[in-house]
Protein backbone atom coordinates (compact mmCIF):
# COMPACT_ATOMS: atom_id res chain seq x y z
CA UNK A 1 0.00 0.00 0.00
CA UNK A 2 1.62 3.45 -1.29
CA UNK A 3 0.36 5.94 0.90
CA UNK A 4 0.34 9.50 -0.52
CA UNK A 5 2.91 12.08 1.66
CA UNK A 6 3.48 15.90 1.83
CA UNK A 7 6.56 15.68 -0.60
CA UNK A 8 4.41 14.52 -3.22
CA UNK A 9 3.34 16.59 -6.40
CA UNK A 10 -0.78 17.64 -6.21
CA UNK A 11 -0.87 15.81 -9.51
CA UNK A 12 0.37 12.78 -8.78
CA UNK A 13 -2.31 12.32 -5.72
CA UNK A 14 -4.77 12.77 -8.45
CA UNK A 15 -3.09 10.21 -11.32
CA UNK A 16 -2.82 7.94 -7.96
CA UNK A 17 -6.79 7.92 -7.30
CA UNK A 18 -8.62 9.97 -9.52
CA UNK A 19 -11.77 9.59 -7.44
CA UNK A 20 -9.97 11.96 -4.90
CA UNK A 21 -10.70 15.00 -7.09
CA UNK A 22 -14.00 15.61 -5.57
CA UNK A 23 -12.10 15.10 -1.87
CA UNK A 24 -9.70 17.45 -2.63
CA UNK A 25 -11.67 20.10 -3.84
CA UNK A 26 -13.67 19.96 -0.50
CA UNK A 27 -10.43 21.70 1.35
CA UNK A 28 -10.79 24.63 -1.46
CA UNK A 29 -8.42 23.44 -3.87
CA UNK A 30 -9.43 23.32 -7.77
CA UNK A 31 -7.67 21.85 -10.45
CA UNK A 32 -4.81 23.72 -11.97
CA UNK A 33 -2.09 22.56 -9.27
CA UNK A 34 0.77 22.88 -11.85
CA UNK A 35 3.87 20.91 -10.60
CA UNK A 36 3.20 21.95 -6.56
CA UNK A 37 3.84 19.53 -3.56
CA UNK A 38 0.84 18.59 -1.71
CA UNK A 39 2.81 20.52 1.19
CA UNK A 40 3.08 23.40 -0.72
CA UNK A 41 -0.75 23.48 -1.77
CA UNK A 42 -1.77 22.83 1.73
CA UNK A 43 0.21 25.76 2.58
CA UNK A 44 -1.32 28.04 0.04
CA UNK A 45 -4.67 27.28 0.79
CA UNK A 46 -3.93 27.31 4.91
CA UNK A 47 -4.78 23.60 5.12
CA UNK A 48 -3.52 21.67 8.10
CA UNK A 49 -0.99 19.04 5.84
CA UNK A 50 -1.14 16.30 8.21
CA UNK A 51 -5.23 16.29 8.27
CA UNK A 52 -5.41 16.32 4.25
CA UNK A 53 -3.60 13.84 4.28
CA UNK A 54 -4.97 11.58 6.64
CA UNK A 55 -7.90 12.29 4.62
CA UNK A 56 -7.38 10.96 1.75
CA UNK A 57 -5.33 8.23 2.82
CA UNK A 58 -7.89 6.92 5.00
CA UNK A 59 -10.31 7.31 1.72
CA UNK A 60 -7.97 5.58 -0.72
CA UNK A 61 -7.10 2.67 1.28
CA UNK A 62 -10.16 1.02 3.12
CA UNK A 63 -7.71 -0.58 5.90
CA UNK A 64 -5.90 2.77 6.59
CA UNK A 65 -7.73 4.29 9.02
CA UNK A 66 -6.00 6.09 11.64
CA UNK A 67 -8.14 6.89 14.61
CA UNK A 68 -5.49 7.67 17.21
CA UNK A 69 -3.82 10.25 14.35
CA UNK A 70 -7.38 11.71 13.22
CA UNK A 71 -8.70 11.57 17.36
CA UNK A 72 -5.63 14.37 17.34
CA UNK A 73 -7.13 17.45 15.22
CA UNK A 74 -8.67 19.98 16.21
CA UNK A 75 -12.44 18.63 16.32
CA UNK A 76 -13.68 22.21 14.59
CA UNK A 77 -11.43 21.25 11.53
CA UNK A 78 -13.44 17.55 11.44
CA UNK A 79 -16.60 18.99 11.47
CA UNK A 80 -15.56 21.66 8.92
CA UNK A 81 -15.23 19.00 5.99
CA UNK A 82 -17.81 16.65 7.41
CA UNK A 83 -20.16 19.98 6.24
CA UNK A 84 -18.02 20.66 3.40
CA UNK A 85 -18.42 16.91 2.57
CA UNK A 86 -22.59 17.86 3.21
CA UNK A 87 -22.49 20.31 0.59
CA UNK A 88 -20.98 18.18 -2.47
CA UNK A 89 -23.39 15.41 -1.58
CA UNK A 90 -26.30 18.64 -1.26
CA UNK A 91 -25.18 20.44 -4.64
CA UNK A 92 -23.26 17.70 -6.57
CA UNK A 93 -23.56 14.14 -6.26
CA UNK A 94 -26.69 13.83 -5.77
CA UNK A 95 -28.21 16.28 -8.01
CA UNK A 96 -26.26 14.57 -11.00
CA UNK A 97 -27.18 10.97 -9.96
CA UNK A 98 -31.03 12.97 -10.11
CA UNK A 99 -30.26 14.28 -14.02
CA UNK A 100 -28.74 10.80 -14.79
CA UNK A 101 -32.07 9.29 -14.02
CA UNK A 102 -34.37 11.61 -15.57
CA UNK A 103 -32.12 11.48 -18.83
CA UNK A 104 -32.74 7.62 -18.48
CA UNK A 105 -36.15 7.76 -18.63
CA UNK A 106 -35.98 10.17 -20.66
CA UNK A 107 -34.14 7.82 -23.46
CA UNK A 108 -34.69 4.31 -22.42
CA UNK A 109 -37.35 2.22 -24.34
CA UNK A 110 -37.37 -0.42 -21.84
CA UNK A 111 -40.47 -1.07 -19.42
CA UNK A 112 -40.89 2.56 -18.15
CA UNK A 113 -42.81 1.33 -15.18
CA UNK A 114 -40.11 -0.27 -14.24
CA UNK A 115 -37.92 2.95 -14.49
CA UNK A 116 -39.87 4.90 -12.35
CA UNK A 117 -39.95 2.52 -10.09
CA UNK A 118 -35.98 2.87 -9.68
CA UNK A 119 -36.93 6.58 -9.49
CA UNK A 120 -39.56 6.29 -7.01
CA UNK A 121 -37.02 4.50 -4.62
CA UNK A 122 -33.80 7.02 -5.46
CA UNK A 123 -36.43 10.12 -4.63
CA UNK A 124 -37.08 8.21 -0.95
CA UNK A 125 -33.73 8.04 -0.54
CA UNK A 126 -32.88 11.02 -1.83
CA UNK A 127 -35.17 12.47 0.74
CA UNK A 128 -34.09 10.12 3.56
CA UNK A 129 -29.91 11.37 3.39
CA UNK A 130 -31.45 15.59 2.86
CA UNK A 131 -33.12 14.59 6.34
CA UNK A 132 -30.05 12.81 7.79
CA UNK A 133 -27.95 15.93 6.98
CA UNK A 134 -30.03 18.44 8.03
CA UNK A 135 -30.47 17.19 11.64
CA UNK A 136 -26.41 16.70 11.84
CA UNK A 137 -25.90 20.43 9.85
CA UNK A 138 -28.62 22.13 12.18
CA UNK A 139 -28.31 19.86 15.77
CA UNK A 140 -25.34 17.99 15.85
CA UNK A 141 -22.60 20.47 14.15
CA UNK A 142 -23.46 23.62 16.51
CA UNK A 143 -23.74 21.79 18.97
CA UNK A 144 -20.34 20.38 18.74
CA UNK A 145 -18.91 23.61 18.17
CA UNK A 146 -20.42 24.31 21.45
CA UNK A 147 -19.48 22.12 23.48
CA UNK A 148 -15.38 22.63 22.40
CA UNK A 149 -16.18 26.31 22.76
CA UNK A 150 -17.01 25.38 26.25
CA UNK A 151 -14.60 22.67 27.08
CA UNK A 152 -12.15 25.43 25.88
CA UNK A 153 -13.32 28.32 28.40
CA UNK A 154 -11.70 28.01 31.81
CA UNK A 155 -14.24 28.09 33.94
CA UNK A 156 -17.44 27.44 32.37
CA UNK A 157 -20.50 28.33 34.37
CA UNK A 158 -23.53 25.92 35.37
CA UNK A 159 -26.21 27.63 33.54
CA UNK A 160 -23.31 27.58 30.26
CA UNK A 161 -23.78 23.73 30.91
CA UNK A 162 -27.15 24.19 31.20
CA UNK A 163 -27.77 25.20 27.46
CA UNK A 164 -26.46 22.42 26.28
CA UNK A 165 -27.94 20.18 27.89
CA UNK A 166 -30.71 19.36 25.82
CA UNK A 167 -28.74 17.01 23.09
CA UNK A 168 -26.05 14.90 23.99
CA UNK A 169 -23.27 13.03 21.31
CA UNK A 170 -25.19 9.82 22.77
CA UNK A 171 -28.50 10.73 21.34
CA UNK A 172 -26.45 11.29 18.33
CA UNK A 173 -25.10 7.62 18.59
CA UNK A 174 -28.86 6.43 19.07
CA UNK A 175 -30.04 8.49 15.91
CA UNK A 176 -27.26 7.88 13.84
CA UNK A 177 -28.49 5.25 11.19
CA UNK A 178 -26.83 3.97 7.73
CA UNK A 179 -27.73 5.98 4.77
CA UNK A 180 -25.65 3.95 2.66
CA UNK A 181 -28.14 0.71 3.09
CA UNK A 182 -30.85 1.77 0.71
CA UNK A 183 -28.19 3.25 -1.86
CA UNK A 184 -26.66 -0.60 -1.85
CA UNK A 185 -30.08 -1.68 -2.86
CA UNK A 186 -31.11 0.83 -5.38
CA UNK A 187 -26.83 -0.12 -7.21
CA UNK A 188 -27.54 -3.48 -6.81
CA UNK A 189 -31.50 -3.54 -8.12
CA UNK A 190 -30.10 -1.73 -11.34
CA UNK A 191 -27.01 -3.92 -11.42
CA UNK A 192 -29.38 -7.59 -11.43
CA UNK A 193 -33.00 -6.76 -12.53
CA UNK A 194 -33.19 -3.99 -14.68
CA UNK A 195 -32.97 -4.93 -18.38
CA UNK A 196 -31.05 -2.20 -20.15
CA UNK A 197 -30.87 -1.43 -23.90
CA UNK A 198 -29.37 0.57 -26.11
CA UNK A 199 -28.94 3.02 -22.88
CA UNK A 200 -26.80 0.92 -21.63
CA UNK A 201 -24.36 3.11 -21.32
CA UNK A 202 -26.48 5.67 -19.64
CA UNK A 203 -27.31 2.84 -17.01
CA UNK A 204 -23.34 1.85 -16.86
CA UNK A 205 -23.43 6.07 -15.92
CA UNK A 206 -25.81 5.59 -13.14
CA UNK A 207 -24.49 2.87 -11.10
CA UNK A 208 -20.84 4.48 -11.45
CA UNK A 209 -22.12 7.44 -9.90
CA UNK A 210 -24.34 5.49 -7.19
CA UNK A 211 -21.03 3.71 -6.77
CA UNK A 212 -19.23 7.05 -6.06
CA UNK A 213 -21.39 8.07 -3.68
CA UNK A 214 -21.49 5.12 -1.51
CA UNK A 215 -18.12 4.97 -1.24
CA UNK A 216 -17.96 8.50 -0.52
CA UNK A 217 -20.65 8.42 2.66
CA UNK A 218 -19.03 5.40 4.03
CA UNK A 219 -16.23 7.02 4.32
CA UNK A 220 -17.83 10.39 5.91
CA UNK A 221 -20.07 7.78 8.28
CA UNK A 222 -16.39 6.04 9.11
CA UNK A 223 -15.29 9.62 10.14
CA UNK A 224 -19.00 10.65 12.37
CA UNK A 225 -18.34 7.74 13.91
CA UNK A 226 -15.13 6.48 15.15
CA UNK A 227 -13.43 9.92 15.27
CA UNK A 228 -15.96 12.76 15.90
CA UNK A 229 -18.77 11.12 17.98
CA UNK A 230 -15.70 9.95 20.69
CA UNK A 231 -14.01 12.89 20.54
CA UNK A 232 -17.18 15.41 21.80
CA UNK A 233 -18.23 12.36 23.79
CA UNK A 234 -14.96 12.64 25.77
CA UNK A 235 -15.00 16.58 25.95
CA UNK A 236 -18.46 15.79 27.37
CA UNK A 237 -17.49 13.79 30.17
CA UNK A 238 -14.61 16.53 31.35
CA UNK A 239 -17.63 18.94 31.41
CA UNK A 240 -20.53 17.29 32.72
CA UNK A 241 -18.71 14.59 34.96
CA UNK A 242 -15.09 15.55 35.53
CA UNK A 243 -14.62 14.25 38.46
CA UNK A 244 -15.05 10.53 36.91
CA UNK A 245 -13.80 11.65 33.65
CA UNK A 246 -10.49 12.87 35.67
CA UNK A 247 -10.66 9.40 37.43
CA UNK A 248 -11.42 7.27 34.18
CA UNK A 249 -8.66 8.77 32.75
CA UNK A 250 -5.73 8.63 34.66
CA UNK A 251 -2.60 6.85 34.02
CA UNK A 252 -4.46 6.30 30.18
CA UNK A 253 -5.30 7.44 26.71
CA UNK A 254 -8.87 9.49 27.50
CA UNK A 255 -9.85 8.74 24.00
CA UNK A 256 -10.75 5.08 23.88
CA UNK A 257 -14.27 5.06 23.55
CA UNK A 258 -15.06 2.50 20.77
CA UNK A 259 -18.70 3.40 18.98
CA UNK A 260 -18.66 0.15 16.40
CA UNK A 261 -21.95 0.12 14.88
CA UNK A 262 -24.11 -2.91 15.02
CA UNK A 263 -25.38 -3.47 11.03
CA UNK A 264 -28.91 -4.67 11.65
CA UNK A 265 -30.39 -5.66 8.57
CA UNK A 266 -33.59 -7.82 9.31
CA UNK A 267 -35.37 -6.55 11.53
CA UNK A 268 -38.21 -4.38 10.93
CA UNK A 269 -38.65 -1.32 12.77
CA UNK A 270 -42.50 -0.30 13.29
CA UNK A 271 -42.13 3.45 11.81
CA UNK A 272 -40.80 1.48 8.22
CA UNK A 273 -43.98 -1.26 8.49
CA UNK A 274 -47.67 0.89 8.60
CA UNK A 275 -48.65 -2.96 7.75
CA UNK A 276 -52.31 -1.42 8.17
CA UNK A 277 -51.67 -0.10 4.54
CA UNK A 278 -51.06 -3.29 2.94
CA UNK A 279 -53.16 -6.07 1.91
CA UNK A 280 -51.75 -9.41 1.65
CA UNK A 281 -51.70 -10.85 -1.63
CA UNK A 282 -53.70 -14.21 -2.29
CA UNK A 283 -50.90 -15.77 -4.02
CA UNK A 284 -47.29 -15.92 -4.98
CA UNK A 285 -47.21 -14.87 -8.34
CA UNK A 286 -45.08 -17.39 -10.38
CA UNK A 287 -44.08 -15.18 -12.98
CA UNK A 288 -40.60 -13.58 -10.60
CA UNK A 289 -39.62 -16.96 -8.84
CA UNK A 290 -37.03 -17.64 -11.84
CA UNK A 291 -35.21 -14.33 -10.25
CA UNK A 292 -35.01 -15.63 -7.21
CA UNK A 293 -34.63 -19.42 -8.14
CA UNK A 294 -31.64 -19.47 -4.83
CA UNK A 295 -34.56 -18.82 -2.90
CA UNK A 296 -36.72 -21.28 -1.36
CA UNK A 297 -40.39 -21.32 -1.40
CA UNK A 298 -40.84 -20.71 2.02
CA UNK A 299 -38.54 -18.00 1.89
CA UNK A 300 -40.17 -16.66 -1.27
CA UNK A 301 -43.64 -16.06 0.51
CA UNK A 302 -41.45 -14.63 3.24
CA UNK A 303 -40.14 -12.27 1.33
CA UNK A 304 -43.79 -11.65 -0.43
CA UNK A 305 -44.97 -10.69 2.94
CA UNK A 306 -41.54 -8.39 3.89
CA UNK A 307 -42.17 -6.73 0.83
CA UNK A 308 -45.99 -5.90 1.53
CA UNK A 309 -44.89 -4.60 4.75
CA UNK A 310 -45.80 -6.99 7.56
CA UNK A 311 -44.45 -7.15 10.74
CA UNK A 312 -42.10 -10.41 11.31
CA UNK A 313 -45.04 -11.40 14.37
CA UNK A 314 -47.56 -11.20 11.75
CA UNK A 315 -45.58 -13.21 8.95
CA UNK A 316 -45.30 -15.67 11.85
CA UNK A 317 -48.97 -16.10 12.73
CA UNK A 318 -49.64 -15.56 8.80
CA UNK A 319 -47.43 -18.69 8.22
CA UNK A 320 -48.13 -20.77 11.03
CA UNK A 321 -43.84 -20.69 12.15
CA UNK A 322 -41.90 -19.11 14.34
CA UNK A 323 -40.63 -15.88 14.88
CA UNK A 324 -37.12 -17.30 15.12
CA UNK A 325 -37.76 -19.10 11.89
CA UNK A 326 -39.13 -16.08 10.10
CA UNK A 327 -36.16 -14.34 11.54
CA UNK A 328 -33.40 -17.17 10.05
CA UNK A 329 -35.55 -17.16 6.78
CA UNK A 330 -35.13 -13.43 6.61
CA UNK A 331 -31.50 -13.21 7.10
CA UNK A 332 -31.32 -15.68 4.16
CA UNK A 333 -33.38 -13.86 2.10
CA UNK A 334 -31.17 -10.55 2.42
CA UNK A 335 -27.84 -12.90 2.30
CA UNK A 336 -29.14 -14.46 -0.74
CA UNK A 337 -30.64 -11.73 -3.01
CA UNK A 338 -28.12 -8.82 -1.46
CA UNK A 339 -30.81 -6.42 -0.69
CA UNK A 340 -30.72 -4.78 2.76
CA UNK A 341 -33.35 -2.65 2.95
CA UNK A 342 -37.64 -3.36 3.45
CA UNK A 343 -37.56 -0.57 0.54
CA UNK A 344 -35.17 -2.67 -1.43
CA UNK A 345 -36.85 -5.73 -1.20
CA UNK A 346 -40.25 -4.22 -2.02
CA UNK A 347 -39.04 -2.88 -5.27
CA UNK A 348 -37.45 -5.96 -5.73
CA UNK A 349 -40.28 -7.86 -5.89
CA UNK A 350 -42.48 -5.38 -7.62
CA UNK A 351 -39.93 -5.45 -10.49
CA UNK A 352 -39.92 -9.15 -10.34
CA UNK A 353 -43.94 -10.00 -10.83
CA UNK A 354 -43.35 -11.26 -7.21
CA UNK A 355 -46.09 -8.72 -5.85
CA UNK A 356 -48.11 -6.35 -7.58
CA UNK A 357 -48.79 -2.82 -6.75
CA UNK A 358 -52.20 -3.41 -5.99
CA UNK A 359 -51.25 -5.53 -2.88
CA UNK A 360 -49.31 -1.99 -1.91
CA UNK A 361 -52.43 0.10 -1.87
FE1 LIG B 1 -22.70 13.70 7.90
FE1 LIG C 1 -24.08 11.10 9.33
Amino acid sequence: MKLFTPDMKMADVIHGNYLLMPVINRFGVSLGVGEKTVRAVCQQHKIDVDFFLAIINAYSHEHYFQEKKLQTFNVLIIVDYLQKTHRYYIEAQVPLIEKLLNNLLRKSSVDIKQLRLIKKFFLEYKQELLNHLEREDVTTFPYVRKVYRLFNTSHPTAGEKRALSKYSMHVYEEEHNNVDEKLYDLKNILIKYIRSDSTEQLYQEVIFELFRLEKDILDHTRIEDNILLPLVAEMEDALFYPAEHSKRTAGKNALTRKMAKTFVTTEVKPSESPQALYRIPSHISKTGTQQFEELTKRELEVLQLVACGFLNKQIADKLSISLHTVISHRKNITRKLQIKTIAGLTVCALLNGLISPKNLT
